[in-house]
């Protein structure tokens, strides 16, 4: 069983620790950018609450009701097929084999943190050698890094619910809020933020494609952690008497608003310099570099004061995805904490180098399943295959194999019995639905 609990609005800011994290600062605005600004960002809205909310409401009712670790939960609260559905528990694992890429990207952020104190690069080539060199050839670099986070990581796990990951959160949220904060009064102050807002905020439908909407899809899945069992054991740990609505409310609506406020200080820093809204995944590490020098001496300022931001977001959330785990092996194996937190840590750590090394030129070879290195490969089958996998099986177990009355006492109060029918009729029919079209369509089996 789980023994401390959060406090609640400890709870609330670990929920959205786990949540706000890379996928808000970094991925964000980089879809919203190849996918033509304010449409995406209005279907991505719609959809962060609709089945966002929805699922969020779903995963922390079975970790209030359930109280243990997410394969237990999925054993015990089965009404039938107990023996299966504990399978489903493993969905806990897939953020322990994200967090091996995770890691190595919080450790480029790292690395972009000294290079905001040394000089940034002054031009785009330049920018694109030093973010090449760091990825293709710097082992070593890479390699502390990783290493700095996979001891960060496990000593706050190691401090367990209350003493580690609820402390950290109320150390770095804030922060956090004080640093997008900061810089958000920044780019208002500058004349492109009227442009960065109406690229944002401007629908244009014509460029709205089904392919948009799957992607808004998998990004809400994404930015607010669903579907692996990271909101599942966390809830696991809510205070008796919390709201589970509000709660889930509250957790999507600050998690989708930091990252509007992150794409609407980088597209107003990017349009301030000419620079392009469609960077890819490039776009914080080689387009926004040199746009921050452009910026003069301030610009190394806000260039330090972003990459921090992105690691606390990043650090967050890695401590998020390796816990789920780690409560697996404490409560069925009845490992101590320390041992349970090494197996874990070492197994990411270990995992994380090969990822590293598969982007190293000299290796790459060796790391390359078909066209995509290690990295790549672990990053698909992880976002567009297993996430949406959990997603599909935590709404099918919440909507056709729990009790329905336990479920019905923890809703009808706090949302009524209109919504409470409502939110049934998603879990049991839409969302399952809409997910597997997300599969079907990112691995490509069936395109719409
Ligand atoms: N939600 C986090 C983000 O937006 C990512 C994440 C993925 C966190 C998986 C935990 C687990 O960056
Ligand atoms: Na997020």
């Amino acid at each position: 069983m789980i023994s401390s609990r959060f406090s609640k609005i400890g709870f609330i800011l670990a929920a959205v620790g786990s949540a706000v994290g890379l996928g808000n600062i970094w991925k964000f605005p980089y879809v919203t950018g190849e996918y033509g600004g304010g449409a995406f960002v209005l279907v991505y809205l719609i959809t962060a609450l609709f089945i966002g909310v929805f699922i969020l409401i779903s995963e922390l009712l079975i970790g209030k009701l359930g109280r243990n670790d997410a394969v237990s939960m999925f054993e015990n609260l089965a009404t039938k097929h107990k023996k299966l559905w504990k399978y489903a528990g493993f969905m806990a694992f897939v953020p322990l084999i994200i967090l091996t890429y995770y890691s190595v990207v919080i450790g480029w952020i790292f690395h972009y943190i000294s290079i905001s104190l040394q000089g940034l690069p002054h031009t785009v080539e330049q920018s694109t050698e030093v973010f090449m060199t760091l990825l293709t050839t710097d082992i070593q670099t890479q390699l502390f890094y990783h290493t700095v986070v996979f001891v960060l990581v496990t000593a706050i796990i190691l401090r367990g619910i209350k003493g580690g990951i609820e402390k950290i959160n109320k150390i770095l949220m804030p922060l956090l809020g004080i640093l997008l904060g900061i810089l958000l009064i920044y780019s208002i102050s500058i004349d492109s933020f009227s442009n960065a807002f109406s690229f944002m905020f401007n629908p244009d439908f014509s460029k709205l494609s089904s392919e948009a909407v799957i992607v808004a899809i998998g990004q809400a899945f994404y930015t607010l952690s669903l579907g692996m069992g990271i909101i599942i054991t966390y809830a696991a740990s809510l205070p008796k008497d919390s709201n589970i609505v509000k709660s889930s409310i509250l957790i999507s609506i600050i998690d989708t608003t930091v990252a509007i406020v992150a794409g609407l200080i980088i597209f107003t820093l990017l349009f301030d310099k000419g620079a392009e809204s469609t960077k890819g995944a490039g776009l914080v590490f080689i387009s926004l570099p040199s746009v921050f020098y452009e910026f003069g001496s301030v610009g190394s300022f806000l260039a330090l004061l972003f990459f921090i931001a992105i690691a606390f977001a990043g650090i967050t959330s890695a401590v998020s995805m390796i816990e789920p785990a780690v409560e697996y092996f404490e409560n069925r194996f009845n490992f101590s904490r320390i041992k349970a937190t090494m197996i874990c840590g070492i197994l990411f750590y270990l995992v994380g180098v090969a990822v590293l090394l598969s982007n190293i030129e000299a290796y790459s070879e060796v790391f390359k399943i078909g066209e995509k290195s290690l990295f790549d490969w672990l990053d698909f089958v992880c976002s567009t295959i297993l996430v949406p996998i959990g997603g599909i099986l935590v709404v099918v177990f919440i909507g056709h194999y729990m009790d329905k009355k336990e479920i019905e006492n923890e809703l009808i109060p706090v949302m009524g019995e209109f919504l409470t029918k409502f939110w049934f009729f998603m879990v049991r029919f839409i969302i399952p639905i809409a997910l597997v079209i997300v599969i079907l369509n990112e691995t490509g089996l069936f395109k719409f």
